[in-house]
């Protein structure tokens, strides 16, 4: 039997599932593993499930020039965690988990967006600390979200699902930015326009972020680009931190430029830096973008089946490098 490394919990169902077809090793205390601990596993183990939350950058892959480790089977969409070239220079295959958490992601994105407009943070706080004084017209005034122009920046499946929940769900005109040219048809599936990204910017009452992170789209949103947003937009953050300046940020908030903005990640988490934790106009969320019973079995599943393609000789369905 292949010996896989998983180094998170997963949830129960898939971990039987997987304990089925593999030798499998859980990091039972559940909590990110170190770069020594991953480059030993890269020795020792056939296969690696990392998450998000394991870094696996260059300082994990130099000086080995032969592993064990055939495949890395990420846990999750995003993996930009894993420097995919020094995997690939050691001929390990990497895997992600798309398509079965761009429903809940976007959930998430959408969730950020009306909090933010309608000041559903704040006032949940001052309902909590009983400061409540009842019903009056001038009481935690917010801003329309129907109707109004949405942003999108990065319109692949995460993005296209927030373009559907805006548009269709809340009538809002959906601009599009994209490194690449979107297809015609997928644009006007959502009555969509695609734009350079300052012009996208410019033309939004509300911007959302669904691009990748690492270094290519670090600070991709940062203080120029803020300062092209319309006065009293909202910034919605469920990709990376990174991609986000947060400085400049708080900055743009604080100065009254931005209306708010939602942030599910963070540059550096789980610790959230202390400017960001005291603006006003920001929701805070613990990267919960694909946190659903349903989706985190399914990445479980596609993770799974992604090992069993390649340890049977087939090429896995979710193959990034
Ligand atoms: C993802 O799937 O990329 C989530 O952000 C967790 O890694």
């Amino acid at each position: 039997m292949k010996k896989v490394l998983v180094t998170r919990r997963w949830p129960e169902a898939v971990e039987r599932a997987l304990s089925e077809r593999f030798e499998v090793s859980f990091n039972e205390v559940d909590q990110p593993m170190s770069a020594e601990a991953l480059r030993a596993a890269l020795l020792e183990f056939d296969a690696l499930c990392p998450t998000v939350t394991d870094g696996m950058g260059a300082e994990v892959f130099d000086g080995l020039d032969a592993v064990r480790c055939k495949v890395l089977a990420n846990y999750g969409v995003g993996y930009s965690h894993i420097d995919v070239a020094a995997a690939q220079r050691l001929g390990i295959v990497v895997t992600n988990t798309p398509d079965v958490l761009s429903d809940c992601t976007a959930d998430i994105a959408m969730t950020l967006l009306l909090m933010a407009a309608r000041r559903a943070g704040e006032g949940e706080r001052e309902v909590r600390a009983g400061q409540w004084s009842g019903w009056r017209p001038t009481h935690l005034v917010g801003t329309k979200v129907s109707g109004k122009v949405l942003g999108i920046v990065g319109f692949g499946r995460i993005g296209r699902e927030m373009a559907r929940r805006a548009h269709f769900g809340f009538g809002m005109e959906i601009v599009v930015y994209n490194r690449s040219a979107v297809a015609p048809e997928v644009l006007e599936a959502f009555g969509a326009r695609q734009m350079g990204l300052e012009e996208v910017l410019a033309a939004s009452d509300f911007v959302s972020l669904h691009c990748p992170g690492g270094a290519e789209n670090r600070h991709l949103i940062g203080a120029e680009a803020m300062a092209a947003m319309k006065p009293g937009a909202f910034l919605i953050n469920t990709a990376r931190g990174e991609v986000v300046d947060e400085l400049a940020l708080v900055a743009a908030v604080r100065s009254g430029h931005l209306g708010g903005a939602g942030l599910d990640v963070f540059d550096g988490e789980p610790v959230v830096r202390q400017e960001v934790l005291d603006c006003p106009g920001l929701v805070l969320l613990p990267h919960l973008g694909s946190a659903t019973a349903e989706t985190r079995d399914a990445m479980g599943y596609c993770a799974l089946d992604n090992l069993t393609a390649f340890f049977e000789g087939y090429a896995p369905p979710n193959r990034v490098a």
